[in-house]
């Protein structure tokens, strides 16, 4: 079939090169000029594992192209939107624009395929009743149907859960009509692959699809929030967290997966989205339903601040002192800078004065472009030399699998600092470190690492 990616940011980009690696022919198109010149030439504007690989074999094979010429859409069968829905500068709510501009331009050439059945598809996480309100617009042209099909992609697995996601939500106008069921038999035929290897499909109306995505990031941000909180409990009485995460893990109904403690969510998904949850339940009248989200919020930002009390307890007045930061990354295997807890907190050790020097092995160019003055350095053992204390806050493999000893032999003072609770304090204190943690005690032992 004959697609097009409108937006082709993070989302965007991977749904373009997968859909070509399934066998369609793709063309994405985005406003920006270096990203589209960027993608053609094979390379990934971003870092994410295995993306170039199947950007290079679309581009090769001939089935995958990009341009920034509404015009050149004209006989695609298959419109996806992957616009980015970031946070409104002036306020909590999404910020809709880029997504109704492309709309605008999108609607000058579907005209181009005079009645031919054409489906607009919507993969970016927007506020419910955007799709219906869309759908008014473009359905007034014969033969196009909109649908609403959420993404659920991680970075640093983005192509994985492209290609292979837990299930795929379409959503539709009215369910169970026959311009619903067409429109479903046509993103059948996109996703063939993908149904044939048994992924679950869901059907429903626009709002539900809708709120399927934002629900899905509110409960994960409420899960990881609710082990932080339950951190700051353990601090005061004197328990351990990451033994609480393990035990209460073990219970299916619970389950283990993002109870792990530390500074908290960032990244461009998590903190926005449930915040553009909260506005949008407040414009519609029912905010209380979802006042604990703001607290989900609260919880998570006071982990950032406590970071820093923390480094304080260990090293008294921060002014001056060497601070090395080991992370800037809102999580490993990404370069992505976004409300990142790591480079937030290491942006408050600056302003409190301290000497801070951050690495991090792909994020740097980008956390200094975010946080101006901020000294970076590349390299690990370098960044280590001559630190007062060590601050790991984003846990790449290569921070994890530090070696104690060869690190106490860097620093100036062997004082660590766990953000992220996946050093095994015991043997860090072995080698002669003092370390500290989030959510467990000055004296914590065991080391219990939790799956992803
Ligand atoms: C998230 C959702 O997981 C994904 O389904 C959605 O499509 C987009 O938003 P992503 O932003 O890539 O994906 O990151 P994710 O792996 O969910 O992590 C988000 C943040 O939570 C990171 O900062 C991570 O460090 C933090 N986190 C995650 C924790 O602090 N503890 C955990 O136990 C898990």
């Amino acid at each position: 079939m004959i697609i097009s990616v409108i937006g082709v940011g993070y989302l965007g980009a991977v749904h373009a090169a997968a859909m070509a690696e399934i066998g369609h022919d793709v063309i994405g198109l985005d406003v920006d000029e270096q990203r589209v010149t960027a993608l053609q030439a094979g390379h990934a504007p971003f870092h994410e594992p295995g993306f170039e690989e199947i950007l290079r074999r679309g581009l090769a094979s001939g089935r995958l192209r990009f341009t920034t010429d509404y015009a050149d859409l004209a006989a695609a069968e298959v419109h996806f939107l992957g616009l980015g829905t970031p946070q409104r500068k002036d306020g909590f709510g999404a910020d809709l624009s880029h997504l109704h501009a492309a709309m605008a331009s999108l609607g000058e050439v579907l005209p181009a395929r005079a009645g031919a059945p054409t489906l607009v598809v919507g993969k970016s996480t927007v506020p419910a009743g955007t799709a219906r309100l869309l759908a008014d617009r473009v359905e007034r042209l014969p033969g196009v149907h909109l649908m609403w099909n959420p993404e659920f992609l991680r970075e640093g697995f983005a192509v994985q859960d492209t290609l292979a996601p837990d299930r795929l939500v379409y959503g539709v106008s009215e369910p169970g009509t026959p311009t619903a069921d067409e429109a479903v038999r046509r993103l059948d035929a996109v996703y063939a692959p993908l149904l044939d290897a048994e992924i679950p499909r869901l059907v429903m109306g626009y709002e539900t699809a809708e709120l399927v995505k934002v629900s899905a990031n509110a409960f994960l941000a409420t899960k990881i929030s609710f082990i932080n909180a339950i951190a700051e409990i353990c601090e005061t009485v004197g328990g351990d967290v990451t033994d609480v995460a393990r035990a209460i893990g073990m219970d299916d109904r619970i389950g283990a997966k993002f109870l792990r403690a530390g500074v908290g969510f960032g990244g461009g998904c998590l903190p926005k989205d449930i915040r553009a949850f909260v506005a949008s339940a407040e414009e519609h009248g029912v905010g209380e339903a979802l006042g604990f989200l703001r607290e989900v919020d609260a919880v998570n930002e006071r982990r950032r601040v406590r970071a820093v009390e923390l480094a304080r307890e260990m090293l008294g007045d921060l002014r001056g002192r060497r601070i090395t930061v080991l992370g800037a990354a809102f999580k490993p295997d990404s370069d992505d800078v976004r409300d990142s807890p790591a480079l937030d907190v290491a942006d408050r050790l600056l302003q409190a004065g301290a000497d801070v020097r951050v690495t991090d092995p792909q994020a740097l160019a980008n956390a200094a472009m975010r946080v101006p003055g901020l000294a970076v350095e590349p390299d690990l053992e370098t960044a280590l030399a001559g630190a007062e204390l060590t601050v790991l806050l984003t846990e790449w493999r290569e921070y994890r699998d530090l070696d104690p000893r060869r690190a106490a032999e860097l620093v100036a003072v062997p004082r660590l600092l766990d953000g992220r609770n996946v050093l095994d304090p015991q043997q860090w204190r072995r080698a002669g470190w003092e370390i500290r943690s989030l959510g467990r005690a000055a004296t914590a032992g065991a080391e219990h690492l939790l799956p992803a």
